[in-house]
């Protein structure tokens, strides 16, 4: 016994490292990096409130000059498409069906709700390109990306899909496949280029928007609407530190309102912002690390002080959005997932599965949906220089601040508590695991074998196929935060080595991308009949290929291939697959 159980923590120490490995996905957990290695990242950046808040152009240029030059686009007015778009003939069974069904097969007797939204998703700054056109200001990424490290394979978002000046074409694209739906993001610095409440709208920016939403509705393509996907104003993080500091519920609040207010009626579902847990985790990475943080934060409080201010902006969007009385409904979208002990006996590894859920999950829908309080276990780990206790009337704005819940369940792991034991990690602020004092394993604790298939090495630190867990998973969502409505806002795959493919008929069979989408599809149909979970839609991240955060254009999670040198998009086989599906289950 004794020496199975030596090499049983060996083997869990070497997953745990594995898993720590930068990803978008990184921990809240706080970076602690040593000082010998810690990168030069974020030295580049102004000390913050060295910049002098000067609206006029030539200030502009001076928030430009933190960033750099340029990259500017091919061209700059909006491409309008042929219509109708030629949709090729679809591809061909790439499986004896005894073996996997056609997508028109999937559970064929099993049929969408009426009205469900199956959609594509998309966000500002992987998307857009035309980072500096019709007066946007620069955005903490357009920084990033020029940062050592701060993008894996040295690309940017300058040009990327020019979906700024394509997205008639690629509305229109999807439109002709059947999709009726797209929840993209608003760039917060494309209509406040310094981000504050007290600086002047972009009018440009606005129409454009307005522009593009028309352009959906037209097309019967039901635009979804996202505020905050990461993209923060590079303004607000050199004027107070961001999301550190208190000052942005404010300006935050004002930029939604100015944004309900010229798209009412017109956009019907809202995000206040995509996975919270992900952005506030982010901002101690890559070179964010040490970047600017607001007077009195640092790099171990910074999460959970972003946590704080990002939840009462939310609660003060939301609170606008009802006196504004707003059509529509609105929420935010959570990422993550509750998880399943790695040792299915062991009560440790249960333990461990709750402080998942509420590091992950709770941290933003146990005040939204149940409690109106941060999850007790953080509140009984961090003390409030780390998390500020919420008062009463925060509280309450807070809880009942989201119409539906929204889950981008990509994948679920397995956690384990930490080899020593969650008590010793919870007590000693010096341990690696603390606070969240648990671990995401991806292999079993049995034989090893991993918990899906994997993806592309550039997202395997944290992304899985895992289509065998996503009914519980849904139910253990349904069960903590319960909701008469929800969403899938975004699931998709990194195709292995797609990046490494140059000839178009090996790019656009994306075979495990289909066979992750066909399978999350049938088991959303048994959660929909079967568990009675009221999912109403969902979103297939991506509509295209895009810049994928740390590591640029080489992740792959489009379901169309873009080139990068004409701009061109094809359909993968994944296109296809999801058309058909939706086509056979959709009910009119
Ligand atoms: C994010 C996207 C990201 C995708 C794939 C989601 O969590 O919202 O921005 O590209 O995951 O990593």
């Amino acid at each position: 016994m004794g020496s199975i159980a030596i090499v049983f923590l060996v083997g869990a120490a070497s997953i745990f490292a594995q898993t720590t490995s930068i990803s978008k996905s990184a921990s809240i957990t706080p970076t602690t990096v040593p000082t010998s290695t810690q990168p030069s990242a974020g030295v580049n950046f102004p000390p913050v409130g060295s910049i002098p808040r000067d609206f006029s152009p030539a200030g502009l240029e001076k928030l430009w000059s933190v960033v750099g030059p340029i990259d500017p686009p091919p061209f700059t007015t909006t491409r309008v498409p042929d219509l109708p778009i030629p949709v090729p003939s679809s591809p061909p069974a790439l499986y004896p069906s005894w073996f996997a069904p056609a997508p028109k097969d999937v559970l064929p007797k099993l049929k969408l709700p009426k009205g469900f939204k199956f959609g594509v998703a998309t966000a500002a700054y992987q998307v857009e390109g035309a980072v500096k056109n019709d007066g946007k200001g620069p955005t903490m990424w357009d920084w990033n990306s020029r940062q050592p490290g701060g993008v894996l394979d040295g690309t940017n978002g300058d040009v990327v899909d020019l979906h700024y000046y394509l997205y008639k074409e690629d509305i229109a694209r999807v439109a002709a496949l059947g999709f009726n739906a797209h929840s993209f993001s608003i760039s917060w610095a494309r209509i406040f280029p310094f981000g504050t409440a007290d600086s002047p709208v972009n009018r440009v920016a606005l129409a454009h928007y307005s522009d593009l939403i028309d352009y959906h509705i037209k097309s019967g393509v039901e635009p979804v609407a996202t505020l905050f996907h990461w993209d923060l104003p590079l303004a607000l993080q050199a004027y107070y530190g961001g999301f550190t500091s208190p000052k942005i519920v404010d300006d935050f609040v004002n930029f939604a309102k100015t944004v309900f207010k010229a798209y009412n009626g017109r956009v019907k579902t809202w995000y206040t912002f995509n996975e919270p847990r992900v952005y506030c985790g982010q901002i101690t990475t890559y070179p964010f690390v040490n970047a600017s943080f607001a007077p009195g934060v640092n790099a171990s409080t910074a999460p959970y002080i972003c946590a704080w201010n990002l939840l009462r902006a939310h609660a003060g969007a939301v609170k606008a959005f009802r006196e504004m009385k707003i059509q529509g409904e609105i929420s935010f979208k959570n990422d993550d997932y509750v998880g399943i002990p790695w040792r299915a006996n062991s009560t440790e590894d249960m333990a461990a599965v709750e402080r998942h859920a509420a590091f992950r999950i709770g941290i933003f829908s146990d005040p939204a949906y149940t409690t109106g309080d941060w999850p007790k276990i953080m509140t009984d780990t961090l003390p409030p220089s780390y998390l500020p206790r919420l008062t009463a009337a925060e509280k309450k704005d807070i809880h009942g601040s989201a119409d539906f819940f929204a889950t981008d369940p990509y994948r679920t792991q397995w956690i384990a508590a930490p080899p020593d034991g969650i008590d010793a990690c919870v007590k000693n602020t010096s341990h690696s695991m603390w606070p969240e004092c648990h671990s995401v394993v991806l292999v079993d604790s049995n034989a090893g074998w991993a918990a899906g298939l994997n993806p592309d090495p550039l997202s395997d630190t944290w992304l899985q196929a895992t289509p065998n867990f996503l009914r519980e998973s849904l139910r253990q969502l349904q069960k903590r935060w319960p909701t008469k409505k929800m969403y899938i806002s975004e699931f998709g795959f990194d195709e292995p080595f797609e990046e490494l493919r140059t000839d178009m008929f090996r790019i656009v069979e994306d075979v495990t991308r289909t066979n992750y989408y066909m399978t999350y599809l049938g088991e959303i149909l048994l959660a929909i009949h079967e568990d009675k979970i009221p999912i109403a839609g969902t979103f297939a991240w991506a509509m295209v290929d895009n810049t994928e955060w740390n590591s640029g254009i080489s992740a792959k999670f489009g379901i169309q291939h873009v080139n990068y040198t004409t701009l061109e998009r094809t359909y993968k086989r994944s296109a296809f697959a999801l058309s058909e599906f939706y086509k056979a289950h959709a009910q009119k």
